[in-house]
C-alpha cells in the first residue's frame, strides 16, 4: 500500500511542521489494525495514528504498530521509510518486524530466534571503540520549542565518532545496527511504535538496547540508546556528561 501511493496526498501537521502524517499513514494503519482485531481479537494495540498510547499496560498482549516512519523522507520523495510491527507478551518483546518499502527487504526478529534480514541471519558489529564507530540519531518534533532537543547529547559525542548520521526512519537505524552497518542509535521522544521492533532485532542480533541510565529499555521509555554492545557504556558515559554540562537532568522528561 505505501509503495502503490506514490504521491502522498493530505499532508497534515500535527505537534508542529516537523511532524507530518499523510493519507498513506492513516490508511496503513486501519489496514494493520483490522487484520490484528480479526487475527488475535483479544491483544491491545498501539499505533501512532490511531492510538492507544494512553491506555499502555505491558501485563496484556500489545502490538505496536507505525504504518510508515520516516514519513518526511516519504513526503519529500526520499527513498527511506518503512511499516513497522512489534508485539509484546509475556513481560517481552516477542516478535518485531522492519518492512524497509523502497528497497523491499523485511527484517524480522523473533525472541530467541535470532534477527534476520529477508531469510539471511543478522547480527551487530565488532567496533569496540567510538572513534571507529558510525553512528545514527534523530531530533525531537518538539525542538522548535523545547531546548531538551538531542542537540547536546550530538555535540557531546559527533566529534568523538567516525561519523553520525541523520537518516529520518528510526526502524532502519535500528535494523541497521542489528546488520552491523550502524555500530550504535540514539534518539529520545519517540512512541514505543518506533522502536520496539528494532528494539528486538538489535537485542536478537546481540547488542544491547537500554535507557540513558542504563536499565533494559521497554515500551514506554522516553529515550533508547541502541549498539553493538561493545561501545554501549562510552555512549552513555558520553551522554550523561553532556547532559550534565547543559544544565539538562539525566533523563528527558515525559512530553
Ligand atoms: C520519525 C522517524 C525519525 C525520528 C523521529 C520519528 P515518523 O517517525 O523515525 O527518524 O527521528 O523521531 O518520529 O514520524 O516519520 O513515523
Ligand atoms: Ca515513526
Ligand atoms: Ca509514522
Amino acid at each position: 500500500m505505501v509503495r502503490r501511493a506514490t504521491r502522498p496526498r493530505r499532508i497534515r501537521f500535527k505537534l508542529s511542521q516537523a511532524d507530518l502524517v499523510t493519507a498513506t499513514d492513516a490508511r496503513v494503519e486501519r489496514f494493520v489494525r483490522s487484520r490484528l482485531a480479526t487475527l488475535f481479537p483479544g491483544d491491545a494495540v498501539v499505533g501512532e495514528e490511531g492510538g492507544g498510547i494512553d491506555r499502555l499496560d505491558l501485563d496484556r498482549p500489545t502490538w505496536f504498530v507505525d504504518p510508515v516512519d520516516g514519513t518526511t523522507n516519504y513526503v519529500h520523495g526520499i527513498p527511506h521509510y518503512a511499516c513497522l510491527i512489534a508485539l509484546w507478551a509475556e513481560g517481552r518483546l516477542q516478535l518485531g518486524v522492519v518492512a524497509d518499502v523502497a528497497r523491499r527487504r523485511t527484517y524480522w526478529a523473533e525472541a530467541g530466534r535470532g534477527a534476520h534480514a529477508g531469510q539471511r541471519r543478522i547480527q551487530v558489529s565488532r567496533a569496540r571503540q567510538l572513534t571507529a564507530a558510525v553512528l545514527a540519531t534523530g531530533f525531537p518534533p518538539s525542538r522548535s520549542f523545547d531546548r531538551d532537543d538531542n542537540l547536546s547529547e550530538f555535540t557531546g559525542v559527533f566529534r568523538g565518532t567516525r561519523d553520525t548520521r541523520r537518516h529520518g526512519c528510526a526502524g532502519i537505524d535500528l535494523s541497521w545496527v542489528a546488520a552491523g552497518r550502524l555500530d550504535g542509535y540514539w534518539e529520545q521522544r519517540c512512541g514505543p511504535w518506533d522502536w520496539a521492533a528494532g528494539a528486538l532485532l538489535v537485542r536478537e542480533a546481540g547488542g544491547r538496547v537500554s535507557t540513558y541510565d542504563g536499565s533494559d529499555w521497554r515500551p514506554g521509555d522516553q529515550e533508547l540508546v541502541a549498539s553493538n554492545g561493545l561501545v554501549h557504556d562510552a555512549l552513555l558515559e558520553a551522554f550523561a556528561d553532556a547532559r550534565r554540562a547543559a544544565g539538562l537532568p539525566p533523563r528527558p522528561p515525559r512530553p
